[in-house]
This record gives C-alpha cells, structure tokens and sequence, in this order.
C-alpha cells in the first residue's frame, strides 16, 4: 500500500516526535489533540527540536520552515483523518482511553488505512479487537527523543495482516529508522529488557546499595549506557515505568516482574522524574 497522508493522534512528547520525523521526511501530517494547549505546547517543542537540527547543520532554515508547513494541527478529532492511509495513535497509555480512539477510528477512516499504535506496552491484538479491524493493527513503537533514536519497534498483532507488516516496516526504513519486528507479548523486547533493569536499579537505591547518581554511573561508565538507568527512569516517568511493569508481571505471571515498592511510593507520592520536577533528580 502506498502510503500518502498520515495522521498523528497525539501530540505529547512522543506524538509530537513521530510528526516531526514524517513531516522530516516529506510526509503531509495531520496532528491531532483535544486541547488547543497541548497542539501547540506540541508544535513548539518540534519547531525548537527543528531548531536544534538547524543550529547544527544538519538542516537548512527553508528546509525546517517546510517541515513545520507539512504538519497541520488539529483538535477535531476526525478532520484529516478520513483521507489518512496511515493513522499513528500516540495518546496517554491508558486502555479505557485507547478504546475509545480506536473504536472511532474505525468509523471515521477509509476501510484500508492502517492503524498503527505507539504504545510502550498495551497489547497490539486487544487493541485490534476494539478496531473490529485487527488485520490492519500494528504497534509502531518509536523511542523517545524520536528525531534522534533510530529503532522503530514493528510489534504484529496476533491477526496483523502480512501487507500491514510490509508496510509499516517499509516505510519505517523509508524515513531513515531501523525497523525490527517483534511479535505482540507483554513489553515487546524493548520493556521486556528494559524496566526489569531500571525497576532492580529502583530496588539498589530501596535497599542503600548506593547513591542514584552512583548507580548511575556504574551503568553509564561501567556499561556504556548514554543515561543511567534513574536518570532514564526520571526521563521516561515514573508513572510510565510503573505502568510498564505491571503489564509485565500481570502478563507473564512470574514474581520476577514484581514493581519495585519505591517506584510505587513515588508515583503516588506524585515524584514523576522529568515532567513533575521531581524524581531520582530535581528538575
Ligand atoms: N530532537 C532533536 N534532536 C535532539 C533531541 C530532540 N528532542 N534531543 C537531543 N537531540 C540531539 C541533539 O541535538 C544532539 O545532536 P548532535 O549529537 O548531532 O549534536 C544529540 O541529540 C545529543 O543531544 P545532547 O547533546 O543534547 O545530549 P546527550 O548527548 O546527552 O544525548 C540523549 C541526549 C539523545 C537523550 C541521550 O542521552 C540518549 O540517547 N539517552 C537514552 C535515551 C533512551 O534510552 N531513550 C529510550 C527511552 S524508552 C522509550 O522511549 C520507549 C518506552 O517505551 C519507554
């Protein structure tokens, strides 16, 4: 299937990301939020992510004024989603909220637009079964910050059809991402390996073991790792983190996948890490 115009529901942090790229790219983008607020908090990290690009070379002042042009804000939800071939949902990782999209979804697009989701962690194939659509549902699961990190995570549904698979991961090479194809179980592979990591670095600073900033830098000096594992817990959010975990240990049933009880003291003590200010690290 040829892919032409996209829509983007979503334009937080990793909404916002994915429109740059394919706007990057030379892609028409809708970009779709409820609040007027949250389009343009949306629009002006891309114009200053753009501006960083710029400032480095790596991109002309035309060439980022016209990638900023092939993105249009919306906040009605339907409005260029009707001639979209390809709609990427990035809205908040909540189930009853996902269901709500996807059943509207599959009113308002063409019969053969894919619909592909951003979701760190909710299963692709429930996420078909609320489309009445699941041969054209499939997880495009991109990293955070998205102009920068080259994986796309393509995760197939349990009835993810083989012309949405080559598709999507076409395309994902296309805008200059290295797709890999992972199939629909409890954390993809990227959570899978990753939470367990920075939910036991949780349990060392729980149990004294040593300080966040020590831990941290027994991970980005000892093991190479461009962030230590609090400072990218803090990046990604707690509340995220922990979300992530209880799918694992819901999904795969072994206590291995148990949530740190200092990563639950913080969420609800409201220490989400970067975007309230406060984590491992004062922001
Ligand atoms: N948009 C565009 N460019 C950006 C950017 C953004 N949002 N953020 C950083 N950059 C660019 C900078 O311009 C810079 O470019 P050059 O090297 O070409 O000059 C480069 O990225 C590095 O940025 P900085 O120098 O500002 O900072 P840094 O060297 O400390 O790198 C980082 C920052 C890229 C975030 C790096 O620390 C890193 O790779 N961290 C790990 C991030 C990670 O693991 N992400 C995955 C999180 S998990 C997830 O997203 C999915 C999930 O399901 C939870």
């Amino acid at each position: 299937m040829d892919i032409q115009h996209i829509s983007v529901i979503g334009a937080g942090t990793m909404g916002n990301g994915i429109a740059h790229v394919f706007a990057q790219n030379g892609y028409t983008v809708s970009l779709v939020d409820v609040t007027e607020a949250a389009l343009q908090k949306g629009m002006e990290t891309i114009r200053q992510n753009l501006g960083r690009q710029v400032k480095k070379g790596a991109f002309s002042e035309s060439d980022a004024e016209a990638t900023l042009g092939r993105i249009v804000p919306t906040t009605v939800f339907v409005q260029g989603v009707e001639s979209a071939d390809l709609i990427v949902e990035a809205v908040a990782e909540r189930e009853d909220i996902k269901a709500h999209v996807y059943q509207s979804l599959a009113e308002a697009t063409k019969p053969e637009a894919i619909l592909a989701s951003n979701t760190s962690s909710i299963s692709i194939t429930w996420l078909g079964a609320q489309s009445k659509r699941a041969d054209k549902v499939i997880g495009m699961h991109f990293f955070n910050p998205v102009p920068v990190m080259k994986l796309v995570e393509i995760v197939r549904g349990y009835q993810t059809s083989d012309e949405t698979y080559q598709t999507v991961f076409a395309l994902s090479d296309k805008i200059g991402k290295t797709p890999v194809t992972v199939q629909d179980y409890p954390g993809f592979v990227s959570n899978r390996i990753l939470m367990p990591m920075i939910n036991e670095a949780i349990y060392c600073v729980m149990e004294g073991v040593a300080t966040p900033q020590d831990i941290d830098t027994v991970m980005k000096l000892g093991m190479a790792h461009p962030m230590g594992p609090l400072a990218l817990a803090d990046f990604i959010g707690l509340d995220v983190c922990l979300s992530i975990m209880e799918v694992l240990h819901n999904g795969i049933g072994d206590d291995k996948y148990r949530a740190c009880p200092l990563l639950r003291n913080m969420v609800t003590a409201g220490l989400l890490g970067k975007k309230s200010g406060k984590g491992f690290y004062a922001y």
